[in-house]
């Protein structure tokens, strides 16, 4: 089930006045979108403020404005071209939920006078243009996009630039195909260092930046985009499939032509027999979302068969056989009121957005990533800018875009350190990620004390002070040296034999601390401690993960796409400190506790623990629970799947249940209160 967050529901229009600014909203939001720029609102807006429309009109079907948006195709502001269409290019209904896509089947099997026979398609719904592009004899002529519906603009200028929509086809076969276009996010990086490098601004995101491109004949450079069919027509009386193929046969015979498909992509085309295995598909698509190499904005549910798609027929705006089951929003628009700069392991000046809260994707989002000082500038971010937020799964919150027709008066362009803000010293320009001018050095004694702490390396006494003696010294430059330090080194650094000599038998038990502890002091980048446990109690040793690349990182749960090339990147670059630890002895290895062995309430269970926590838990955080469950012989898990046993969770204030427990309702998972939790647990709760 999709739970809309308080601004994406619909909210109710009290009278014809109201009625009448939201169309005139709509109307010039949907012009910005269309015309390339960045939208005056975002998707989520969009969509609730024309949901209200839909239900005012529906309360008052005779105060219907004749020219509403919510009537035509492309809501009436697609440009239109003089290009007609063979036969209309339609849009589609939505649904946002699972009880929508149910009313859309019962719906369905009323036109029908009977249950579907055919079976559905299920396939992602690309967030991009969609055009009509026209073969004769084999050769791409033309290419038209939606427009109104009836007529669209010829963009044959991008003949060439799509993958995906060949010129010359391997047969002289004449069709027309229609289909989505738009930037893979490859593409899309690809396309703003171009646009850049000739001094254009970087496009908002994606569609933005499809829906530009399309529209711009004189550039002086041209944009890769990506195309998929999801779907062919008849041109000059001729068809690619034979009469009365199925929607997943007609997609067949296109790539067949060498044209790709939905099929194609990652998340592929499905034929399922009913709503129900409909449904399942839906939720599978939704989760291969964030690692998806191009952005969906839902997914479409199709009756398979032609006959039945006939016989179901169509309304003014969209076929009736067909349905897109929207997902939530991952890009929001919100206010930029800060950037606050932080200075990390390597010495890297990390800027960090700081957000007027935005419910994305299931969290509310209040800090977002900022790449570096030259990107700030590419983006022309300033501070009370309207910008675009970007959130999806596990992936980090990034900002992409300012609005530029929402920028306030008298907005300052975001100010850039001019000293290390950690601490206060020079800073290093040479590259477009900043650096402290003393590198790693800066960061280290937050990094080695972190090392030391007691849930860590646990080497009691090893405080503030000392950590900052040793690094002055130089006997520390990395967390590696702490191993080899003398008895005399660190009586030198504490001031006194007796506390060094304590030290040097502290630091010898470290070395036989658990990897996933030993891991966890390099500080890598997104492993925090409950994650080191995790990626150490699936690898087992340091040099299994060391050989893992980014597609087995992802198999750690909790890391996605965006994640694990990020980590595997890091653990590289740690190589020589790594090969330090292993040649002082310090221990490589994660003690496998087997499954079958565990004992507890939890053994064999994996637990999911969101939200705050209260009862006799009241307080204590991520680390102290995740602990806990491990204590009682569970798996602490980060994301809710089909192996969660439980999500202990919290009823939340507002009433609206998070999307960890929207999703645990939607397997079946057993949801606790903290208070239950506790109560399971009970014998382990003293001194966890
Ligand atoms: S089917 C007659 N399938 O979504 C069937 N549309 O919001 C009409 N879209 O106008 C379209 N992926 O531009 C279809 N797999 C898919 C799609 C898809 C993206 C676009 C298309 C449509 C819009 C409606």
């Amino acid at each position: 089930m999709t739970i809309l967050s308080a601004d994406e529901a619909p909210f109710s229009l009290s009278s014809r006045p109201d009625y009448a600014a939201a169309l005139q909203q709509l109307r010039e939001a949907s012009r910005a979108y269309y015309g390339g720029e960045s939208g005056l609102l975002d998707d989520a807006a969009y969509d609730r403020l024309r949901r209200s429309v839909l239900a005012w009109e529906a309360e008052h079907p005779d105060e219907v404005a004749q020219d509403s948006p919510t009537g035509l195709v492309g809501d009436g502001a697609a440009p239109v071209g003089d290009i007609a269409h063979t036969t209309r290019l339609l849009s589609l209904d939505n649904v946002f939920d699972a009880d929508g896509l149910i009313a859309w089947g019962a719906s369905l099997q009323r036109r029908l006078g009977r249950e579907l026979a055919g079976g559905f398609t299920v396939e992602p719904k690309m967030d991009g243009a969609a055009v009509a592009a026209r073969y004769r004899d084999g050769r791409l002529v033309q290419i038209i996009t939606r427009g109104d519906g009836t007529h669209g603009e010829d963009v044959s200028h991008v003949i060439g630039t799509m993958d995906g929509l060949p010129e010359q086809l391997p047969f002289p076969a004449t069709f027309e195909v229609r289909g989505e276009v738009l930037f893979t996010q490859q593409q899309f990086e690809t396309a703003n260092e171009v646009r850049t490098a000739h001094g254009a601004p970087v496009f908002a995101n994606p569609r933005n930046g499809t829906a530009g491109t399309l529209r711009a004949k004189d550039r002086p450079y041209r944009l890769a985009m990506t195309f998929w069919a999801y779907g062919a027509v008849e041109l000059d009386g001729v068809a690619l499939a034979p009469a009365g193929a199925t929607h997943a046969e007609v997609l067949a015979a296109v790539a067949r032509a060498g044209v790709g498909t939905t099929a194609d992509t990652p998340a592929g085309l499905h034929v399922v027999a009913t709503l129900a295995e409909a449904q399942q598909k839906v939720d599978e698509i939704a989760a291969m979302r964030p690692g998806l190499p191009f952005g969906i904005d839902g997914v479409v549910i199709k009756a398979n068969d032609a006959a039945e798609q006939a016989a179901a027929g169509y309304g003014s705006r969209f076929p009736y056989w067909a349905i897109a089951f929207k997902l939530p929003a991952v890009e929001r628009q919100t206010v930029l009121r800060d950037v606050v700069w932080e200075v990390g392991r390597t010495g890297v000046l990390a800027p960090t957005a700081i957000l007027d809260p935005v419910d994305l994707d299931g969290s509310t989002v209040t800090r977002a990533t900022l790449h570096n000082p030259a990107d700030i500038r590419r983006r022309d971010l300033h501070l009370g800018d309207t910008v675009t937020v970007y959130k999806a799964g596990d992936i980090i919150p990034r900002v992409q875009a300012a609005v530029p027709g929402l920028r306030p008066d008298g907005a300052r362009e975001v100010p850039l350190p001019t000293a290390c803000p950690q601490c206060g010293g020079g800073i290093n320009k040479d590259q477009e990620r900043w650096r402290c001018a003393r590198g790693t050095a800066c960061a280290l004694p937050a990094l080695i004390e972190y090392a030391a702490g007691r849930d860590m390396l646990d080497i009691d006494g090893l405080g503030r002070t000392y950590v900052k003696a040793l690094i002055e010294s130089g006997d520390v430059a990395d967390v590696a040296d702490l191993f080899t330090l003398t008895e005399e080194q660190l009586t030198a650094a504490s001031g006194s034999a007796r506390r060094g000599a304590k030290l040097a038998a502290q630091i010898e038990a470290a070395k036989s601390r658990p990897l996933s502890r030993i891991f966890c002091s390099l500080g890598v980048l997104g492993t925090g401690r409950s994650m080191s446990r995790r990626i150490a109690a699936y690898f087992g040793t340091m040099d299994a993960i060391r050989r893992a690349d980014a597609e087995r990182m992802q198999e750690v749960d909790g890391i996605g796409g965006e994640k694990a090339p990020v980590i595997v990147e890091q653990v590289a670059s740690l190589s020589a400190v790594i090969d330090k630890l292993v040649a002082a002895g310090v221990n490589m290895r994660e003690p496998q506790q087997p499954e079958a062995t565990r004992e507890g309430p939890l053994a064999g269970k994996t637990v999911v623990v969101t939200g705050k926590m209260s009862g006799p838990l009241a307080g204590a955080g991520r680390t102290e629970v995740n602990a806990l469950i491990e204590k009682a012989g569970g798996t602490a898990g980060s994301s809710v799947n089909s192996r969660t046993t439980y999500l202990v969770c919290a009823p939340s204030a507002s009433g609206k249940p998070s999307s960890k427990a929207v999703k645990a309702t939607e397997l079946g998972v057993t949801v606790l209160t903290p208070e239950a939790f506790a109560e399971l647990v009970a014998d382990y709760l003293t001194g966890s």
